[in-house]
């Protein structure tokens, strides 16, 4: 695997295969890291905490970072280049260009600013790297629509493939966050996956979401459109982390 830190030294050949993150890489990532591999004939991960989708000064500079590991992991999953550029190297003096992201639901209305960052992270990204596909994971729902919706509204030649949700054996969706909470709070935290569970169920999923929630305020509960499949999106506050979660209602990801 090799490891490339600027943007003028990569240079990748051939079908590619991106998979963007931010690293501290978990079963979550690896699914779409696997996916890339069996569908690409090279993958290319990225590793960069993107300063820019960060709507929290407190929570960017509590962002897990552990890059041996993310070396480890990239390098046993099969990625061929793992691209970890710097902050100065992605945003450089005199960086001026954004992409403005109309309706971007509850998730981009509570924290303003953070899928204008994330499309134009990705949309750089893929100008850097041009991936015949690039990965996303369901969990992220509304970052996957803003996503499809960019390359469509822009024509951008990457197929955009979103895979399911990967979770502990308890249900909990896995994320990098998910380091910041206590064993208590983990155990409060399994209310939300087991609400969105319920309610994805019933008849009337929003109203059941929020009845079930157990204690836990919801910032929102949401239902979302991603090309054409429904899903049941929610995020709430245990203690200090931020933590969101969707199922699906109905159609499919492909
Ligand atoms: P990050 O949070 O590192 O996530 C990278 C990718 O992994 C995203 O597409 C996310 O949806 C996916 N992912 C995270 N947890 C998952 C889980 N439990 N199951 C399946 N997929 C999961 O999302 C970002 O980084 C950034 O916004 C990024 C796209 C890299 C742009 O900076």
């Amino acid at each position: 695997m090799k490891i490339v830190r600027t943007v003028s030294e990569l240079r990748v050949d051939g079908e590619i295969g991106l998979v963007p993150t931010m690293g501290a890489l978990h079963g979550g990532h690896i699914a779409l890291l696997r996916a890339a591999r069996a569908e690409n004939e090279v993958v290319v991960a990225s590793l960069f905490v993107n300063p820019t989708q960060f709507d929290e000064q407190a929570d960017l500079q509590a962002y897990p970072r552990d890059e041996a590991h993310d070396v480890e992991v990239a390098e046993r999953e099969g990625v061929d280049v793992l691209f970890a550029p710097s902050g100065e190297d992605i945003y450089p003096a005199g960086f001026g260009t954004w992409i403005d992201v109309d309706d971007t639901g509850a998730e981009g209305a509570a924290r303003p600013g953070h899928f204008r960052g994330v499309a134009t992270v990705c949309l750089k990204l893929f100008n850097i790297v041009r991936p015949a596909r690039a990965y996303f994971g369901q969990k992220d729902a509304q970052q996957a629509i803003v996503v499809r919706r960019l390359v469509r509204d822009l024509n951008v030649g990457v197929e955009i493939r979103v895979l399911p949700t990967v979770r502990d054996s308890d249900g909990l969706a896995l994320s990098s966050r998910n380091a910041r909470l206590s064993p208590a709070e983990r155990e409060r935290a399994l209310g939300l996956p087991r609400a969105l569970a319920k309610a994805g169920a019933s008849d009337d999923p929003v109203r059941v979401a929020r009845a079930e929630l157990n204690g836990l305020t919801p910032d929102y509960v949401e239902v979302l459109d991603l090309d054409g499949a429904r899903l049941l999106a929610a995020a709430v506050r245990v203690g200090s982390t931020r933590l969101i979660d969707n199922v699906l209602l109905e159609g499919d990801l492909s």
